[in-house]
């Protein structure tokens, strides 16, 4: 059996979400094949790993993960890794899989939001507490809720630009909390990303690209003012910002991703490899996780 796991990107609201503001995020047609292979006992695995072969009660199992991806790149790997490994060993319905996946990675990170695992097993334009789409499911943790909507609409082509560094969520969500904690400041900028991606959605579903950027880029520079932009992500944007619609961090940013809506996509491309990065020339997808045999 292999499971087909998408990667996925935060158009607009990372973080904010994590104290429940709405947020939109979408699958990648960039899919990772996750195999399960019995093996000998004494493996080394990541906690997550090993959590999610808990649950299902395996041991002696190595976990193959063939993705051109690197992890810590904020397209969300470790849940799609969890939710690989469970849909692997057992059938699911896509909630369920939200729901335990992100137990799994609540329990092993200690933090964060159901945003990525449930945006994997859903497919496609995924809204969290927001007013447009169609209700999906909802989850709550320690007093936090998010009601996620499935948001029908066509595919947005994509460049997804990898930093060259690694972010990690667990480091850059736990620095914002301090920034949260102390004070009016960072809940305005968690309003104002939230304002945003309200109005971002409209576009979205309108297939207004102009807006769409205009509003990626403001996002950005909410991120900004919490210091998890890097000199070489900001040297991306600026690039994605002059042949692109906007340009801007997704995920937890420190290192990780920068996603593009491409205007002029060759230019672009052009830029990046002579810059020498490491990019992806896609688009979202309406497909979520899915299993075959093989
Ligand atoms: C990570 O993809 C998105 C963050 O908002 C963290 C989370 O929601 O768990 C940064």
């Amino acid at each position: 059996m292999v499971v087909y796991s998408p990667h996925k990107i935060i158009l607009f609201g990372e973080h904010a979400v994590v104290y429940g503001y709405p947020a939109l995020s979408a699958t990648v047609d960039l899919f990772a094949k996750i195999y399960l292979i019995p093996s000998r006992s004494g493996l080394q695995h990541t906690p997550f790993v090993q959590k999610a072969l808990g649950y299902l009660g395996l041991s002696n199992t190595y976990v193959k993960v063939e993705t051109t991806v690197p992890s810590g790149s904020g397209l969300g790997t470790s849940s799609m890794i969890i939710s690989g490994i469970l849909l692997n060993g057992r059938d699911y319905s896509k909630e369920n899989l939200a729901r335990d996946s992100f137990n799994i990675e609540y329990e092993t990170q200690g933090l964060g939001s159901p945003i990525d695992t449930t945006t994997i097993a859903a497919g496609g334009f995924v809204l969290t507490n927001g007013n447009e789409g169609m209700p999906l499911w909802s989850i709550e943790k320690n007093g936090t809720k998010w009601n996620f909507s499935s948001i029908p609409t066509k595919n947005i082509d994509l460049v997804i630009v990898y930093s060259g560094s690694k972010g990690s969520t667990k480091e850059q969500v736990a620095k914002i909390r301090k920034f949260y904690e102390r004070g009016k400041y960072a809940k305005d900028i968690m309003e104002r990303i939230g304002n945003i991606t309200e109005e971002g959605v409209k576009w979205v579903m309108k297939g207004d690209l102009v807006k769409v950027g205009e509003l990626m880029d403001e996002n950005h520079s909410e991120l900004k003012i919490f210091g998890i932009s890097t000199d070489q992500i900001e040297k991306i944007v600026s690039i994605g910002r002059e042949y692109g619609y906007g340009a801007k961090l997704t995920g937890a940013g420190g290192g990780g991703a920068v996603v593009i809506i491409p205007r002029e996509k060759e230019k672009l491309v052009q830029r990046l490899k002579e810059m020498n990065v490491l990019y992806f020339d896609t688009s979202t997808t309406g497909a979520g996780i899915f299993k075959r045999s093989e």
